[in-house]
This record gives C-alpha cells, sequence and structure tokens, in this order.
C-alpha cells in the first residue's frame, strides 16, 4: 500500500449508502457508484441542510483494524442532526456502516508503518426539492472512506496561525455542531490566511471577541508555565472528542486541567499550544499573530513536550500500541 501524504480525497472502493423518505430511514447498501445525482433545488443545495462527521479507522502493528470512541461520533452526528432538523440515523445502521465501510476497503487502509489511517466520513442531506425556506422531507445518509496522512502538511511542524479578524460561529448559534454551513463561513478565512502565509485560523468567541475559541477544524490546547493543560470552554465550540479524551488523558498523567474561558492576552504566559481533533491529532503551533501582539511557543522540539507526550499516547492508543485502559478501542478487523 502506497503513503498517501496530506489529508485529501481518494475515491476508494465502496461505500455505504441509505435513503429516507416517506417517515423512515430505509436499510442502506454497499455501493460502488460515488457520486450523488440531486435536483438543483435540493435543500442541501439551497439552504446548506447537511451535517457530516470525521473519524479514523487505525491498523495495528499485529495487522488488526480499530476505530476509536465511535459512540461519541455516534452521539454527535444525532445532536447535528436534530439541530439541523434532520431525522437521526439509527444507531445500530450507523455502527453497521462503519463497519461495513472498513471491511470493504481495507486494501486502502495505509500501513502501521506509515502512520497514516483510514478517514471515514459520514454525512447526511436533505434531498428533495425547495424553494421556500423549510426542510427537506427525504434524506441521504452516506459513509465513505479515504486514506489520509498528516491534516496540516507532509510533516508534524509547529503552526502558525492568526487570529481571525471575522467570526465562524454566532452566539446562539449552531458552532457546537458538525453542520457543513459552519465549514463554509470558515472558506473565506481559510483561503485569505493560506494566502498571507498562516496555516490557520483562530477564532474569537463571537459576542466578546475576547475569549479564545477554536480553529476551522480543531479545538485548542495550552500548557502553562506550572505545567497545567488549559482549554477553552464555550458553546460555540466543537466538543471535540480527540480533546475529550486528551483530557482524560492528561489527569491520567497527574497533569492538572482546566477547561475554561481563556482570554487571548493570556496567550502570553502559555508555553505551548496545539490544535486537536480527529484530523489534526495533536498538532504543535509555534505562533500566534493578532492585530497589535504575536505570541510563540517553543514547541521545535515537539516530541519534549507535553502535549508532544500526550499525542504520542493517544496515537499509542489508537495504533495499539498502549494498553486501552478506558476501553475506546473497537476492533473491526
Ligand atoms: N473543531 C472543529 C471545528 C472540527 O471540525 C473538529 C473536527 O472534527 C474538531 C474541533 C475536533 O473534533 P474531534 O476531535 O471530535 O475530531
Ligand atoms: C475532523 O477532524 O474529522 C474534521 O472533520 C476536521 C475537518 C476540518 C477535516
Amino acid at each position: 500500500m502506497k503513503t498517501f501524504v496530506g489529508f485529501n480525497y481518494h475515491k476508494t472502493t465502496k461505500r455505504f449508502v441509505a435513503q429516507y423518505k416517506d417517515g423512515q430511514w430505509d436499510s442502506g447498501r454497499m455501493m460502488r457508484k460515488s457520486t450523488v445525482c440531486l435536483s438543483e433545488a435540493a435543500c442541501v443545495i439551497q439552504y446548506a441542510q447537511t451535517c457530516f462527521e470525521g473519524l479514523k479507522a487505525y491498523r495495528t502493528k499485529d495487522g488488526h483494524i480499530v476505530c476509536f470512541r465511535l459512540d461519541l461520533n455516534e452521539q454527535r452526528l444525532h445532536d447535528s442532526c436534530e439541530r439541523m432538523v434532520i431525522p437521526p440515523i439509527p444507531k445500530e445502521m450507523f455502527f453497521e456502516a462503519v463497519e461495513k465501510v472498513v471491511k470493504a476497503n481495507a486494501k486502502w487502509m495505509p500501513s502501521y508503518e506509515s502512520g497514516g489511517s483510514l478517514y471515514l466520513r459520514p454525512v447526511v442531506f436533505g434531498k428533495d426539492s425547495v424553494v421556500g425556506v423549510k426542510p427537506a422531507e427525504e434524506f441521504e445518509f452516506r459513509l465513505f472512506a479515504t486514506p489520509v496522512g498528516n491534516y496540516f502538511a507532509d510533516k508534524v511542524r509547529p503552526l502558525v496561525l492568526r487570529v481571525s479578524d471575522v467570526d465562524r460561529a454566532a452566539p446562539r448559534g449552531t458552532g457546537h455542531i458538525k453542520a457543513g454551513l459552519n465549514y463554509a463561513m470558515s472558506l473565506y478565512a481559510i483561503t485569505d490566511a493560506h494566502e498571507k502565509g498562516f496555516d490557520e485560523n483562530l477564532y474569537l468567541d463571537p459576542a466578546n471577541r475576547t475569549y479564545v475559541e477554536e480553529t476551522g477544524g480543531a479545538n485548542v490546547l495550552f500548557i502553562t508555565k506550572d505545567g497545567t493543560l488549559v482549554t477553552p470552554k464555550s458553546d460555540s465550540i466543537l466538543p471535540s472528542i480527540t480533546r475529550r479524551s486528551i483530557v482524560t488523558l492528561a489527569k491520567d498523567a497527574g497533569i492538572h486541567v482546566e477547561e475554561r474561558r481563556i482570554a487571548i492576552s493570556e496567550l502570553k504566559d502559555m508555553k505551548e499550544c496545539g490544535l486537536c481533533g480527529t484530523a489534526a491529532v495533536i498538532s504543535p503551533v509555534g505562533k500566534v499573530k493578532d492585530t497589535q501582539e504575536e505570541y510563540t511557543f517553543s514547541m521545535d522540539d515537539f516530541d519534549n513536550t507535553v502535549l508532544g507526550g500526550l499525542r504520542k499516547k493517544l496515537l499509542g492508543i489508537q495504533h495499539g500500541d498502549i494498553s486501552d485502559d478506558h476501553d475506546w478501542i473497537i476492533k473491526v478487523i
């Protein structure tokens, strides 16, 4: 199996597809066809009625393929569906789709040695035609797989972020769910950030523009000078499964953890900074540029930082090298 550099879509062999019509989900089936045919007035096209998930299947040293805490992805997709007026995917169908897609695409799984993984993307969207603003009555659920490497670059290196001057999610809006519309809101800012040489945008709380929220695709972690792990608490950020897992691993290791609001001005007191998520794992941040200030973190020797140690532990559990004391791993093959 060749090595997959970066985080891109590669069409794999089969995907799981189910339809919702006349008030119920059908039982779904595996399909070779990777394209979707829609009405020009489909609710997803007109009014962005869609939400999704992101999870990975990992290869272990002894040749198995495993998933990580997929019950939490199922729960979050359920919450996203409810907020988007989409009928939630039956729990059993979600788990069946993951199992079938991993098994049908096992040949696409990057090797253990490559450090890559098979990224799974469940997505659900409104299909029937609307012109007036209202939710669809027919929906499609798809779960496809694509082999991936690192999210940010060909190798792990300290990222350079800028504080975004536009917001990603409104107060009391949809920042806490995984709706496509949140990512649409970030496309202008990410394009502009890349053009100006930044890797990502750091968003501030939309009500006050004072507190750190998250980036376009990951939550944020800090280590203070006295070794405390601090991570933002906010109703308008995505409840990252990776972040919740890191918090548990940090506590296991005796690290003091604070989940609270973090003012942007506090960044000058932080020793380490990292982004965390399924795609990002833990990616080190070397610099955050605000309009007046520039905050730097000593992340060059990432392996020897607290966040570097937590990344190693998390990947060790996910790839079966470290014992899974919390029963987070589900063996698929
Ligand atoms: N925040 C945003 C906006 C994301 O898109 C993601 C990715 O899913 C995360 C955080 C991290 O969440 P998780 O760790 O569950 O992948
Ligand atoms: C993930 O980490 O799974 C995500 O969905 C983030 C996305 C921006 C790739």
